[in-house]
C-alpha cells in the first residue's frame, strides 16, 4: 500500500513537473535550427553607442515614430511584437520599395510608412471575408494555420486609412498564391512576409519574395516559433530553406531575415 501511495505521489509530481515546464520541455524537443544573431548583425542603423565595457545606449538612428496598440479591448488581430516593430520602422528608414505579405489591421504597414523616406511606396496584399471563404485547406497542412487565416481576414478599414502617409500604400485584396510577380523582379528594398502560415502560403510568398528582393535587399518573415503548432509551417518551410540560403533569427524575436548578397 506504502509502495502504491509513493508510486502515485512521484507521477503526480512529475507530471506537475512536466505541466510546470512545458514550454522549456517543447524548447528543448523544438530546437532552432537557424543560427540566432543580434540586431547589430542586420545593418550598421542598429548600432548602438557604446558607453563603457558594461552600458550601451540606443544611438540618433535608433529614434523612430511607433504606435502602441496596448488596448486588448481594441481587438486588433496578428499584432506583431513592439520591438518587432520597431526594428522594421528602423528598416524602413533606409527603404524606398516595401512589400509586405499580409496587412491584417495595417499596423505595421503604418509604422513602415511613418518611417521611411517620403518618396516610398510600400505595397501590401491580403484577403477579406469573401476570398477566404474560397480556400481550400491542403492535406497535411497546419490546421491552426488555416483557421487563422479566416480570422485575420477581416478588415476593409486598416489603422493608416485616412492619416497622412496613406498615400504612400498601395493596398490589394489579393491572393498570394495568384501574384504575378513579373514586374516586381529584383525590385523591392524591403519584403515582409507575414501572410498566410500554412505550408503552400509560407512557401510560395518566400519563394516569390526571393525573386521580387533587390541586390542588397532584405527578407523579414514573422512568426519563426519552434514548437508552437500554429506556426509549424512557418518553421519547418525556413528550416528547409535556411539550407540553401543564409537566413538568421534574430535575438529576443519570433523574426528571421534574409539579406540578397
Ligand atoms: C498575421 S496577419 C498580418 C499581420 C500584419 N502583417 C501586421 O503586422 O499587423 C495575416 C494576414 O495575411 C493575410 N493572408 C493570409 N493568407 C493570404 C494569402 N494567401 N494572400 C494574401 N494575404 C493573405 C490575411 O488576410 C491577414 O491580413
Amino acid at each position: 500500500m506504502t509502495k502504491l501511495i509513493l508510486f502515485f505521489s512521484l507521477l503526480a509530481n512529475i507530471l506537475l513537473l512536466i505541466f510546470l515546464k512545458k514550454k522549456k520541455i517543447k524548447n528543448f524537443f523544438y530546437r532552432k535550427n537557424i543560427n540566432t544573431v543580434s540586431i547589430e548583425s542586420i545593418n550598421p542603423i542598429f548600432k548602438h553607442k557604446i558607453i563603457n565595457s558594461e552600458t550601451k545606449f540606443p544611438s540618433d538612428s535608433h529614434v523612430s515614430k511607433m504606435i502602441l496598440v496596448h488596448d486588448k479591448d481594441y481587438n486588433v488581430k496578428g499584432l506583431i511584437s513592439d520591438y518587432e516593430t520597431w526594428i522594421l520602422s528602423l528598416m524602413s528608414k533606409i527603404s524606398l520599395n516595401i512589400f509586405e505579405f499580409g496587412t491584417c489591421s495595417g499596423k505595421t504597414t503604418y509604422i513602415m510608412a511613418l518611417n521611411s523616406p517620403p518618396q516610398s511606396k510600400i505595397k501590401t496584399i491580403t484577403l477579406n471575408e469573401d476570398q477566404t471563404s474560397k480556400l481550400v485547406m491542403n492535406k497535411g497542412e497546419s490546421k491552426v494555420a488555416f483557421k487563422n487565416i479566416k480570422n485575420e481576414s477581416s478588415y476593409n478599414q486598416f489603422i493608416f486609412s485616412n492619416t497622412d502617409c496613406e498615400n504612400k500604400i498601395e493596398i490589394s485584396y489579393e491572393n498570394s498564391m495568384d501574384l504575378n510577380i513579373e514586374n516586381l523582379k529584383n525590385k523591392y528594398d524591403l519584403i515582409f512576409i507575414d501572410g498566410g502560415h500554412t505550408y503552400s502560403v509560407i512557401k510560395n510568398d518566400s519563394e516569390k519574395a526571393l525573386q521580387m528582393v533587390r541586390k542588397n535587399g532584405y527578407i523579414f518573415w514573422h512568426d519563426y516559433i519552434p514548437g508552437k503548432t500554429s506556426t509549424k509551417d512557418v518553421c519547418k518551410y525556413l528550416n528547409y530553406l535556411s539550407k540553401n540560403i543564409n537566413i538568421f533569427h534574430i535575438k529576443d524575436t519570433n523574426m528571421c531575415f534574409y539579406k540578397k548578397e
